[in-house]
């Protein structure tokens, strides 16, 4: 592995069969605010998203449109797909397309390298496949002939395909999850992985026959390989798999392979868990570090889905509520790992409790004071021994937690603090301070602590709320200390940083109380 490896993280790629949704935009939001993270640790990074273009489900939807394939997701990528995480403040490196001939050419030459090794044969696939899943059912997959997770009728189909040695594999992954716990988290979803593995794992069929929307299998062109096959390869095919080492792509894969982490949706655990480490193993390359599942979104206590018309758009959260706060919720409110059920209400109380009451006024009444009392100077620096230890136990515990994918547990540290930053504000009284000018070297360490713990919350939180906290950062004059996403993790807490004498300026309000946004 190359010394320089970079942190690399990918979400799955959506299907282009509509627009995103809320439940697409968190797991998106999750990778950014992890990877902006790592950056702020000073990592390299590589984090790609992108979409899954090819099999039955797209080709439908774009024929039902009058649409050939091909310019439906030319469409939905440019005018949904890109627009959405660009409005989301998403900083991906890279998004790539499965109908891109980066990737089409390198999932053949895969697959022919597999066929060439003897992990495919020729075989019949008889039975039920879900077309919203994309997926070859088994009989438990389904309740009274329909696919538990569509609640739709699955087709049955009887095909002369390809099929990849997938059981030959059961051992070796059985292996790989008992001595990796790391490799598939949370443990409830490693334990559902094994469980599989422990039962009866039949071959899969890696090709249909029937439509033509997809990518050809090399060696038998009246087939195309099957989605998920051709879908799974993207987290490689956009590094450069099968590349020559001293090639661009060749460099470009030592740097980032193996993934450090592929996000997913729980749904599609088995995908990653299972088919697609051993799809690696079977062409000798090695395994993703991680696969961890989160849990789903719930509306109505089900799965939120546009398929079931409860599918909620980003923008009909973020047009009053904005785009920041629709990231922290979501991570804060719901454990990674678990189900969450998603609610106005809810999210119109962390709203105002959390964010425009705890952090927002905060913010504003510092600058205020600091405006009226020290004519708009941050004052001479001071230390707080209390507050400056507990940034430094809040740092720790915020990258333990988001470093383990525990966003709820590291938000609620940063939080903390900020709570606690309030009750400094409260108990010292700064308003009471100022009425005896005799008392200005008080005054002006109170505030000196709390504008510098401001500094601290505003990286803290930069990488959940990038444009809030860019607000903050000049409004503090901290553009001295260089550009908020450069600061790193590991000196947050170095205390004394906010340079005395720089000038803050009012700003908008961070977080507009709810009545005047609707
Ligand atoms: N195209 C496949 C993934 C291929 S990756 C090689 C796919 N696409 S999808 O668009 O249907 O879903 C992508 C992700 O969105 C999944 O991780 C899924 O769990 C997530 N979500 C879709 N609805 C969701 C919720 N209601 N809640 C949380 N996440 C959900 O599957």
């Amino acid at each position: 592995m190359a010394a320089d490896k970079s942190f690399y993280l990918t979400t799955p790629i959506y299907y282009v069969n509509d627009a995103p949704h809320i439940g697409h935009a968190y797991t998106t939001v999750a990778g950014d605010v992890l990877t902006r993270w790592h950056r702020q640790r000073g990592e390299s990074v590589w984090f790609l998203t992108g979409t899954d273009e090819h099999g039955q489900k797209v080709l439908n939807t774009a024929q039902s449109n009058n649409t050939k394939p091909q310019d439906w997701c030319d469409r939905l990528v440019d005018s949904a797909w890109k627009p959405v995480w660009q409005d989301l403040n998403i900083a991906n490196d890279d998004f790539i397309r499965t109908t891109e001939k980066r990737h089409t050419i390198r999932v053949q030459n895969f697959l022919q390298g597999l066929k060439d090794a003897g992990h495919i044969y020729a075989g019949k696939f008889e039975g039920p496949y879900c077309i919203g899943c994309e997926e070859f059912k088994l009989p438990g997959d389904l309740d009274k002939g329909m696919c538990k997770i569509h609640s739709k009728p699955v087709e049955m189909l009887s095909e002369d395909n390809w099929f990849f040695k997938l059981s030959a594999f059961v051992g070796p992954l059985l292996e790989h999850y008992k001595s990796n716990p790391g490799a598939c988290e949370p443990a409830s979803a490693r334990n559902e992985v094994i469980s599989f593995l422990e039962g009866e794992v039949r071959d899969l069929s890696i090709s249909r026959s029937t439509f033509d929307w997809g990518i050809p299998v090399p060696w038998d062109t009246k087939q195309v390989i099957y989605v998920w096959f051709d879908a799974l390869l993207n987290y490689a095919t956009a590094v450069g798999l099968g590349d020559e080492p001293d090639s661009e792509g060749g460099k470009k894969f030592a740097k980032t392979w193996p993934a450090d982490v592929h996000l997913v949706g729980k749904d599609i655990l088995r995908f990653h868990a299972i088919i697609w480490p051993a799809m690696l193993m079977a062409a000798g390359v090695a395994v993703p570090k991680k696969v961890f599942a989160h849990g789903w979104l719930l509306v109505g206590g089900e799965k939120m889905s546009k398929s079931k018309l409860t599918g909620i758009a980003p923008s009909d959260i973020t047009k009053d509520f904005g785009v920041d706060a629709f990231r922290y919720y979501f991570l804060k409110a719901i454990p990674f790992g678990s189900d969450g059920s998603f609610s106005w209400e809810d999210m119109a109380a962390r709203y105002t409790s959390e964010l425009a009451n705890d952090f927002g006024n905060l913010a504003s009444r510092l600058i205020a004071m600091i405006e009226k009392y020290c004519d708009n100077k941050i004052p001479q620096v001071a230390k707080d021994n209390e507050l400056a230890q507990s940034l430094t136990q809040t740092v720790k515990t915020a990258d333990d937690a988001i470093c383990a994918l525990d966003f709820q547990g590291g938000i609620n540290a940063i939080m903390d603090f900020c709570k606690q930053v309030n009750g400094y504000v409260t108990i010292k009284q700064p308003w009471v301070v100022a009425k005896d000018a005799a008392n200005k070297a008080q005054l002006d360490e109170i505030l000196y602590n709390t504008a510098e713990s401001l500094r601290a919350l505003a990286v803290l939180l930069h990488p959940v709320m990038p444009e809030v906290t860019e607000k903050l950062w000049q409004s503090l004059g901290a553009s001295s200390l260089g550009a908020i996403g450069d600061q790193q993790i590991s000196k947050v807490s170095n205390w004394g940083q906010l340079p005395a004498g720089s000038v803050v300026t009012k700003t908008e309000v961070l977080f507009p109380r709810l009545e005047e946004v609707k």
